[in-house]
């Protein structure tokens, strides 16, 4: 088997699979509590970990390039490779963002106390009211944006997988074969 030099023979290397892995079960998990109004504290210390893992994740990402796309047919190179483009750095502003407006809201009032799973405390961020009023207009429609991104994000998977049969999911899935 070759093994293509440090595009791991196209596939994401460990630490990018992990990353991704981890932080989308725990957005999903996120998004569902959002939703139907589940245990908000938890929501707010998973969103919290999102963030912190996101910044590990980007400061990673910086410093090692994805493997690059196997040569696609000319006449879908270009607009669908922008699309993933564009959808990915999307992802990394919202995994910030989202957590953020969500952070700044729960800053407002100061109503409820701001932990990480009951073990410790979460500072509240040195906000005025209106900005934390801001953060939670915010939160709604950036949080949406996400579920929108993930649909579609989720949408181009499968279609990688059943449609056009290309490898592309296999590059993020862990596994040891390399991917064609
Ligand atoms: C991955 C991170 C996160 C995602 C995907 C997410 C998503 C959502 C969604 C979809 C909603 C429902 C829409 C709404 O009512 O605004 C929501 C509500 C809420 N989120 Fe987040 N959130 C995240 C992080 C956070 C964080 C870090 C905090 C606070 C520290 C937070 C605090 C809240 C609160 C208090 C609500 C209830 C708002 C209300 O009932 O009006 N979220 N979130
Ligand atoms: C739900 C939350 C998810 C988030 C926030 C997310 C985020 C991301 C991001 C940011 C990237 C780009 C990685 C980079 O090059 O830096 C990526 C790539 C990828 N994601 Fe996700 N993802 C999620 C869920 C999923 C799911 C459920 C699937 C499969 C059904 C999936 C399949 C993939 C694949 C195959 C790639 C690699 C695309 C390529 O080779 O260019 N993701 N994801």
């Amino acid at each position: 088997m070759a093994t293509v030099g440090p595009s791991h023979g196209g596939r994401y290397s460990r630490v990018a699979i992990l990353f991704h892995w981890v932080i989308a079960a725990l957005v999903v998990a996120n998004l569902w509590i959002g939703l139907i109004g589940g245990s908000m504290p938890v929501h707010k210390a998973v969103g919290i970990t999102v963030l912190v893992l996101t910044l590990g994740r980007i400061a990673w990402r910086l410093g090692h390039r994805p493997p690059p796309l196997p040569p696609l047919p000319p006449e879908t190179a270009g607009w669908e490779r922008m699309v993933a483009r564009a959808s990915h750095f999307a992802f990394y502003v919202l995994l910030l963002v989202v957590p953020l407006t969500g952070w700044a809201m729960s800053s407002g009032a100061k109503r409820y106390p701001l932990d990480w799973f009951g073990l410790f405390p979460i500072p509240y961020l040195p906000i005025s009211d209106s900005a934390a009023h801001l953060g939670h207009e915010l939160h709604e429609i950036v949080g949406f944006g996400m579920a929108g991104l993930v649909a579609l994000h989720v949408a181009a998977a499968l279609r990688h997988h059943f449609l056009l049969r290309d490898g592309v999911l296999a590059r993020m899935l862990p596994g040891r074969r390399a991917v064609p």
